[in-house]
């Protein structure tokens, strides 16, 4: 079992895009696939198209059975956030609540990987998924305020390694967001690949473009597989999986081949209402 915490201290650079991704890319390929949404937003829940007013990881934090808290979508089981979950600051804030995660995972079945979603903040969630992973994906826009809040973020992962979790690693540094038609962005991830080298780490070989399509599957409920298996950011999500598969030292051999097509049962969750139609028209005069 690997767990593995998608992360950075900026909001809006894909960490939940990518957990996403990263979910239910695993989970078509045959791998067995938990995801806990650890950010009060919810925005993975809603995005998997999960209830949130029913038990999930504020009850699974506070010691509700496993199987009381997960949820089934096709391709992945998740834990999902609601809005409790903001209250996990105030009612987690005993010495060695940064440890709760953890002790409540030795009470699930044993999944091929565990995907986590942090929040954009440096909160006692975090820190229980920083002491519970035995990786880190840090997310960051090609941008120089991405480089310099690079530093700082570094700094939290080696102190909770140090204090908490000595096996935690950072996998590597995830470019998101990437505009290929600008050369800004080119620049920036030079720029990110001399920083990570100083700082002991990689930045990922795969980029993912910028892709409307992305913005689209999560209005529809649905995984950027199901609705554009063939769109850049479907593309970038399948090598930069397989990637993150081989650094957390899956075998090149044992990746599963197959992928399944979209299937008309993999249509969209919840249908988006129409516009009504602006009459362009003057109205006939009777
Ligand atoms: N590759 C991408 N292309 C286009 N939009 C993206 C991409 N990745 C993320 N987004 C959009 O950017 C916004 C922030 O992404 P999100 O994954 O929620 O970031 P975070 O979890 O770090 O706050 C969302 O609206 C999401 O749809
Ligand atoms: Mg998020």
């Amino acid at each position: 079992m690997k767990i593995i915490a998608m992360t950075n201290k900026k909001g809006g650079v894909g960490k939940t895009t990518t957990a996403l991704c990263v979910a239910a890319c695993l989970g078509r390929r045959g791998f067995s696939v938990l995801a806990i949404d650890m950010d009060a937003q919810g925005n993975f829940s809603q995005a998997s198209g999960a209830k949130r007013e029913t038990t999930g990881t504020f009850d699974f934090l506070n010691g509700s059975p496993p199987q009381s808290c997960i949820q089934k979508t096709k391709w992945y089981d998740l834990i999902a956030a609601d809005a409790r979950l903001s209250r996990a600051e105030k009612e987690f804030s005993q010495p060695g609540n940064e440890l709760i995660l953890k002790k409540a995972l030795t009470r699930v079945k044993d999944y091929d990987y565990i995907i986590l979603d942090t929040s954009p903040s440096m909160n006692v969630l975090t820190l229980n998924a920083f002491t519970a992973a035995d990786a880190a994906v840090v997310c960051c826009q090609p941008d120089v305020f991405s480089l310099s809040g690079l530093d700082d973020l570094m700094k939290n992962i080696s102190f909770a390694k140090a204090y908490y979790n000595k096996s935690l690693s950072v996998a590597g540094i995830l470019l998101t967001r990437y505009e290929s038609r600008t050369s800004i962005s080119g620049r920036t991830a030079e720029m990110f690949k001399e920083r990570a080298k100083e700082l002991d780490t990689q930045v990922f070989s795969t980029v993912i473009r910028e892709s409307v399509a992305i913005k689209e599957a999560q209005m529809r409920q649905c995984d950027i597989f199901e609705y554009s298996a063939t769109c850049h950011a479907a593309d970038d999500y399948q090598s930069f999986t397989k990637e993150l598969y081989l650094a957390l030292g899956g075998d090149k051999k044992k990746w599963p081949k197959h992928f399944p097509e979209p299937s008309a049962d993999d249509s969209p969750r919840i249908s988006i209402p129409r516009q009504p139609r602006k009459r362009t028209t003057t109205m006939r005069r009777r």
